[in-house]
């Protein structure tokens, strides 16, 4: 059994070190959800603004669930990752149902496994959510946590369930909240991916991987997508584009943006360029084409991604 972590060292770091961040200062189990929910996908620095934003907006699930879900999306502009707002505002229609028909009567649940039930909470969300707004002395894992793990153990390619084993071995039970956003604190500071600052790392005693920190872990092989697609970006005499709103599937659903597919009738349009927009597991390059139409609409009064954005913008320099 590989020596454990010093519990005391890493909270007494994170007492004194951790950043003063605004989800930091309450123990509102929702308001810790939506800050967990943006962090997944999204810097803590850029995530601020968006959960500053959305508690005041969404205070309570009820707010959230009497709403349209393109306000959501709305106050999600330029965040990235859509599918989060699209699932929040799901989530919360669930928690306000009655407890008859399956929801929570507006009041989130307090445990780990209530959370997992719920749609668009997975085993990390829910775990986070539980310790640190309730305490639950559950384990949570995510990126950071793994790469602190596998350089404390010298693991090249750690599974999630090995990584799990450890981080339930290592918990802190008397205050998991405190203990799993040390851990995360850790991994986002000191042990990060590229520039591991190991002089101040307050538990490098144990770790074995130190010397070639950057060896673990290894990097995923990432198989990148390429999508292609044609957009037809049609401009009104007053200079306002055609917006239309996307269905519900597909990586841009529910937002607005001009008329794009995988392939378009460009008789009467110019090509003007071409956009790419790159995401963590694919790379979309778009095909702008430029034409004219009879009524446009006014983009900032809806919801548009930000290669909705790049693809105006281009427009705009034409
Ligand atoms: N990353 C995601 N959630 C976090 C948290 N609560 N503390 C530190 N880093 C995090």
């Amino acid at each position: 059994m590989p020596k454990q972590l010093s519990q005391s060292a890493l909270l007494a770091w994170y007492s004194h070190q951790k950043r003063d961040l605004p989800w930091r200062h309450t123990n509102n189990s929702w308001k810790i959800l939506l800050s967990e929910i943006l962090l997944q996908q999204t810097q803590v620095s850029r995530g601020i603004q968006y959960w500053l934003k959305l508690v005041d907006r969404f205070p309570t699930p009820q707010s959230m669930a009497d709403s349209e879900v393109d306000e959501v999306l709305h106050l999600w502009q330029g965040a990235g990752y859509y599918s989060r707002a699209r699932r929040l505002h799901a989530l919360s229609c669930r928690v306000c149902l009655p407890m008859n028909e399956g929801g929570h009567d507006g009041i989130l649940p307090n445990t780990s496994s209530e959370l997992l039930n719920l749609p668009g909470i997975g085993p990390y969300t829910a775990a986070a959510v539980a310790s640190i707004a309730h305490g639950e002395p559950v384990a949570c894992v995510d990126g950071n946590i793994r790469r602190v793990m596998a350089r404390q153990t010298q693991s090249l390619n750690p599974s999630l369930k090995e990584v799990e084993q450890w981080a339930k071995a290592n918990l802190f039970t008397a205050d998991a909240g405190n203990w799993n956003q040390a851990l995360m604190e850790l991994g986002a500071t000191v042990c990060t991916p590229r520039r591991p600052n190991c002089n101040d790392c307050p538990v490098a005693s144990t770790c074995v991987g130190q010397s070639e920190a950057l060896k673990y872990p290894q990097p995923k092989k990432l198989s990148k997508k390429r999508l292609d697609l044609m957009c037809e970006l049609r401009y009104d005499s007053q200079g306002l584009p055609l917006l239309v709103k996307r269905g519900d599937d597909g990586i841009l659903a529910g937002l607005w943006g001009p008329r794009m597919d995988s392939e378009i009738n460009t008789e009467s349009l110019t090509f003007i360029g071409e956009v790419k927009h790159v995401l963590s597991h694919r790379d979309i390059f778009v095909q702008v084409w430029l034409g004219s139409c009879e009524q446009g609409r006014e983009p900032s009064t809806v919801a548009l991604s930000s290669l909705d954005q790049k693809i105006l913008a281009l427009g705009g320099q034409s």
